[in-house]
Order: structure tokens, then sequence, then C-alpha cells
């Protein structure tokens, strides 16, 4: 059989490798920090999947395509909606106890959701309670772990991915070899200054794939989350508080989603995120409120105990009043460019969960269907690589499909001149810049500073993190230069149908 190196401990890695250890091969699982660190622990909301009798995955679909704004590939949603059930219940299996009523599995309702069909575990904790299943499954199984392990480099011989260059605790460079490598080092919400991504999401896969020659695309398209606590760490309010019943309120206490969307606080997420930012600058910067209220105090503790700790740390009772919630950059919708199978255009590397482009998204993400994703093509990826070991002739051709996917280029952050790259600086450009209103003078203001600054080199944890966050900075900058028209969470001020709309913020006016 096969030796698989699986990069990355969320949902898609651990996946990834109790299931490939399951199909027989050997399995080393490397991760950055510890390894139940990264995203997948963070996921509040839940997983979306049609279970039940008045859902369909026809339903799901159409919700996925409507809110993906026309750029999600319908084979890719067909695959993720139709094999979703399955792979939730395969969770169940693994021991994740969703939570339940007394009619069965409670489902919550979501942005953009036609039927309410979100899976929630420990209230507020559905990503935890995945992460810790699946951590002890895979414990279970021989599988070598490698924790405080990190990414730097792929190792490329003919063409085709054979191993990738590790960064130990001990920080000691060392190349591991494997048959397939198998990218899950989830998102780069990094990036941006403001994030509701813990500090390890840096797109280091995105980062090492495009430096190895594969196809990347999809990186203009960030989703920024419309609610995270206006407080230190920008940490996440679920949409799911909005599908309960909370509302977004102007420092007036006017409930503003209803003039800019019908469907109001559960419009996509793009587009809320998008009047939450618009607001606030309309009140001259002022963070708009949550009001939670209507949900009274013993049911938000019920429901979500784990918001109602953290909102409370940061010194607000939102059982009685509005807290301030900003917009904060939560999601890659674009990654590493993969087939149906998890293939990268590079033979021997595959790409699943956040790391990669399934196209299951297109411009924005449908809520909640991040860990379904990346569960869903986990699975199909080691179902690729087993058949790809047992075939005769492990044909490097079986690669060789089209993309649909745009590739993008920037300059890579090898070139030896300029100043260090300043992390700091380089968050808060891409937030000023780059985040939820873009437009051609910012983006090359963006550009030019970037690429004044040179990469170190990787020879530590930090400077490797540094010179990913370059790379996929250029590269998110080019993308968002390259597309000129606004399309879901790609938001150009300066294309023509956009600037009839804008109001005019008050610090403008004031100008
Ligand atoms: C949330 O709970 O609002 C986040 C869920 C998601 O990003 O899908």
């Amino acid at each position: 059989m096969a030796r698989v190196l699986v990069i990355g401990g969320g949902i898609a890695g651990l996946w990834a490798a109790v299931k490939a250890t399951d199909a027989g091969h050997t399995v080393d699982l490397v991760t950055k920090a510890e390894l139940a660190e990264g995203n997948t622990r963070y996921a509040q909301g839940g997983i979306a999947a049609a279970l039940f009798p008045d859902d369909s995955a026809e339903r799901h679909f159409a919700d996925t395509i409507e809110a993906g704004a026309g750029l999600a590939d319908p084979a890719a949603v067909r695959v993720l909606v139709e094999e979703g059930p399955d792979r939730v219940r395969d969770l169940i299996r693994f021991g994740v106890a969703f939570d339940r009523g007394e009619s069965g599995l409670e489902r919550g309702l979501e942005a953009a959701h036609s039927r309410a069909r979100v899976l929630h575990a420990g209230g507020d904790a559905t990503g935890a309670a995945i992460e810790h299943a699946l951590v002890a499954t895979v414990r279970r199984r021989a599988v070598a772990i490698d924790e405080q392990t990190m990414l730097v480099d792929l190792v490329l011989e003919g063409g085709r991915v054979v191993g990738a260059r590790l960064l130990g605790a001990s920080g000691t460079l060392v190349e591991r070899r494997a048959d397939a490598v198998v990218l899950a080092t989830g998102g780069s919400g990094y990036l941006f200054r403001h994030t509701t991504n813990p500090a390890v999401a840096t797109g280091d896969g995105v980062a090492a794939a495009w430096r190895a020659g594969a196809r990347v695309a999809d990186l203009e398209f960030t989703q920024f989350h419309p609610t995270a606590l206006a407080a230190p760490g920008t940490p996440l309010i679920s949409e799911a508080v909005r599908g309960e019943g909370a509302v977004l309120r102007d420092a007036s206490g006017h409930r503003f989603m209803l003039d800019v969307d019908p469907r109001g606080e559960l419009a996509p997420r793009d587009v809320v995120a998008r009047a939450v930012w618009r607001r606030s600058l309309e009140q001259g910067g002022a963070p708009v409120l949550l009001d939670a209220t209507a949900l009274g105090g013993a049911e938000l503790v019920r429901r979500f105990p784990g918001l109602d700790a953290v909102v409370r740390a940061a010194g607000f009772d939102w059982a009685s009043e509005p807290f301030p919630v900003t917009p904060a950059a939560h999601y890659a919708m674009g990654g590493v460019a993969t087939d149906l199978d998890g293939r990268t255009s590079l033979p021997g590397l595959y790409a699943v969960g956040e790391v990669a482009r399934t196209g299951v998204h297109g411009a924005n993400r449908l809520a909640s269907n991040s860990l379904l994703e990346a569960a869903v093509f986990a699975e199909r990826a080691v179902r690729a690589i087993t058949a790809w070991e047992s075939s005769s002739t492990r044909d490097a051709g079986a690669h060789a499909h089209a993309y649909a996917a745009a590739g993008v280029s920037a300059r890579p952050s090898d070139v030896v001149r300029g100043a260090p790259v300043d992390r700091d600086e380089l968050r808060a450009l891409m937030w000023r810049h780059v985040g939820l209103e873009r437009d051609e003078a910012g983006l090359a203001e963006a550009s030019a500073r970037l690429d004044a600054w040179r990469a170190p080199e990787p020879s530590n944890r930090r400077d490797a993190e540094d010179r990913n966050l370059l790379d996929l900075a250029r590269l998110t900058v080019a993308a968002a230069r390259a597309r000129r028209t606004s399309c879901g969470a790609h938001y150009r001020t300066d294309d023509p149908d956009v600037v009839a709309q804008l109001p005019v913020p008050l610090e403008r006016e004031a100008a």
C-alpha cells in the first residue's frame, strides 16, 4: 500500500488520516501546533446536511449555488450535498454527539439556508466536538503523529510531489518522503488584521503548493463574517445566534438589515457583512450592535454556553443589552485548485478542507458547509489515492484533468531584496486595502508595499509563516486586481454597478 503524508490536524486532515489507515495505507500525520489546534475546533454554528424529511439534497444544492453568487461549480456542489449526509452519519459513528431534542436531532437555521439543516453539538461547540471525536479516533489507529511540525515546502521529483520539507519542534528542517501528500493545512484568515481564525491560519499549504507550481485559484474570495465580537481577538459570534432570532441594530437602535435585504439578518453572509461594515462607516466608525435579548438569558446559556462565557468575559450582558460586533476575516473560499477527488494539478499532491479550492463555495460560502466539504472531499481523496496505488501503472496522467479555475501569479517571495516583511504591517495593509471593500487605487498601493518587502529564510516557524503570508498576500492582491467587477465576497467600490448604489460615509461627507 502507499505511504501517505497528511499535513494538518483539523477535520480534513484527521479524516484523511483515519480513512487512509483504514484503507491499509501507512500514514504520517503532521500538524503545526498540537493536534487539536486549528479552525475546526473554533467552528460554532455546525455542519449542514439534508437529513430531515422537509429537506432534500436538491434544496441544499440550490441554496449552495445561490450563495456562491454564480461561481460555484455545480458538479462539486452535487457531490457535497449528495455525499454529505453519509459523512455526517460517519461522524456520529466516530462518536460526535450532535445535540438532540425530544423529536431527535436538533437543527439550526443559518443565513441563506431555505431549511433549518445545521446540526450542532454542545450548543455552540460543534467544531470542538468533531475535533475531539476525530482526535480520539486517529489516536486509536496506527498513525504516526508529529505535532509542532510545520510544512515549509513540498519536494518535487520529475514533476511529481514525493514529500515535504518540514520544520520540527526542535527547529530542525527534515525531509519526509511519501507516495501521496495530502495538504489539509486549513485557511489563511491571519492574513488580515481582524479575523476569527487562530494565529496558526497563515495559509501555509496554499503558499507551499504555489511555490511548487500547483494551480491556485479564487484567492480574491475571502469570506468576512458579519459578527465577530468587537473586542480584542474578535471572537466569532455564530450566525446561529441570528438564526435563533437575534437582530442587528445601528447606533440609534434601528434594525437596518431590513432596509438592505428582505431576508434581513439571514441574507447571505457577504451581504450582511458589507451592510454591517457600511453602517459602521456611516456612523463614524462606531460598531453596530447585535441584539439577542429577545432570546432570553436562559435560552442563551442553554443554546450558546461557550458564547455566553465569551460575551460576558468581554463585559457585556447580552441577555439584557445589545453588544458591539464587527466583521472579521473568516474563511478562504479559494486555495489549491482540485478536481472532485482532491487531486491538485501536481501528481502526488492532494488538497482537502479549507486549503483546497474544490469549487463548492464559488464567490461566497454557504454557512456551515465547510466542515461538510472537508469530510466529503477528504473521503474522496483517500479513495483516489487507494485507486491510484492499486492501479497497475500508477499513472501520473491520472492528474492530467482540466481545471476550470483560472490560475493567478505573483512575484515570488524569495526575491532577495527589500526590507524584511513586517507581519503586523502586512496584516493591517490587507485589512485596509483588501478587506470588505476594495478599489484599484488601494489594491495598487497594497501591491507596491508588498513588493517592497522580502521574505526571511524559513529557518524558524515565525519566519516560515511570514514567507507564506507574504506570498499569499501578493497572490490575493493579484487576484483581486484581476477581477475588476464585484462578485460575492469580492466587492469593488470602483465597479460602476456598485458606485451608483453606495451611500456616502459620514467622514467623506464631512471632508
Ligand atoms: C458560524 O457559526 O457563524 C460560522 C459557521 C461557518 O462559518 O460556517
